[in-house]
């Protein structure tokens, strides 16, 4: 089980001023679960990411994952059990390297190994890893990444976020920029190895559609609280105009 126990975070606003995000914040995620996180602008979602990912230190708090306290656990570290990918395609890979070599990087991550080493080291298997993945991305294998699409190089992010099994997999707004025949493909893409991996995963997202129809769980994030938290026939009865209706009074 993924804890977020308590968690409290305040920025100092551009005058100074504390600008409080959450104020011991609370949530429970079980092991496996697919949840996603919708709630407006400005609301703390990408906040809550940064500081499980450790990316953002919390003010107080702690998170725990299983038995393990990762709260100080250096981010280095972190980034062996938690995965994540961005709304920004050109972020989460190496643009000047080959599909293939990221990959290999990727499949290495947390082990001392130079690229070259890195190439050596399994790589006959990428081929069948890209076996039938959206966006005909096994085409691409030697191609530097700089000449994919942003649809191919989120395909290739969400791949390389998984390989190495992580425990959590954290993704913020990861098909916002793509366009909506793209953004379905690579929302399926991450049902698909999220299923089979059977990864602990917080999707953020803008696409109320996604929201509702992906994943286990629905969290709505309101001024750093949860004012929804529905999963199973009750998230499945759940519609677009309820959540609409959500946004529009949310105080
Ligand atoms: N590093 C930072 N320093 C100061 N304030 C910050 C920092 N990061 C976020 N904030 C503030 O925290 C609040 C929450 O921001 P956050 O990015 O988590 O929102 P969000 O829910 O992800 O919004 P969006 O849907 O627009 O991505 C905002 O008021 C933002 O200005
Ligand atoms: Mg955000």
């Amino acid at each position: 089980m993924l804890q977020i126990k308590g968690i409290s975070k305040s920025f100092p606003n551009p005058y100074g001023e504390p600008n409080t995000i959450f104020e011991n914040l609370s949530i429970n995620i079980e092991k496996g679960e697919f949840v996603s996180i919708i709630g407006s602008n400005g609301t703390g979602k990408s906040t809550l990411l940064n500081i499980i990912s450790g990316l953002i230190k919390e003010t107080s708090g702690e998170i725990l994952l299983g038995n393990k306290n990762i709260t100080s656990l250096p981010e280095h570290k972190k980034t062996q059990i938690i995965s994540r990918v961005f709304q920004n395609p050109s972020l989460g890979t190496c643009p000047s390297m080959t599909v293939r070599e990221n990959l290999s990087l990727a499949l290495n991550k947390g082990k001392l190994l130079n690229l070259r080493k890195c190439l050596r080291y399994k790589t006959d298997s990428l081929e069948n890893l890209l076996e039938g993945v959206s966006l005909d991305l096994k085409k691409y294998l030697d191609v530097q990444v700089k000449y994919l699409s942003g649809g191919q190089r989120q395909s290739l992010s969400l791949i390389m976020s998984s390989l190495t099994n992580p425990e959590v997999l954290l993704l913020d707004e990861h098909t916002a920029a793509l366009d909506p025949k793209t953004s379905n493909e690579i929302i399926a893409l991450t049902d698909k190895i999220v299923r089979e991996k059977n990864i602990t995963t917080l999707m953020v997202t803008h696409n109320l559609k996604h929201a509702l129809s992906y994943g286990d769980r629905l969290i709505m994030l309101h001024k750093g609280k949860v004012i929804l938290d529905v999963k199973g026939e009750e998230k499945s009865k759940m519609t677009i105009e309820d959540i609409l209706e959500k946004f529009e009074y949310a105080v």
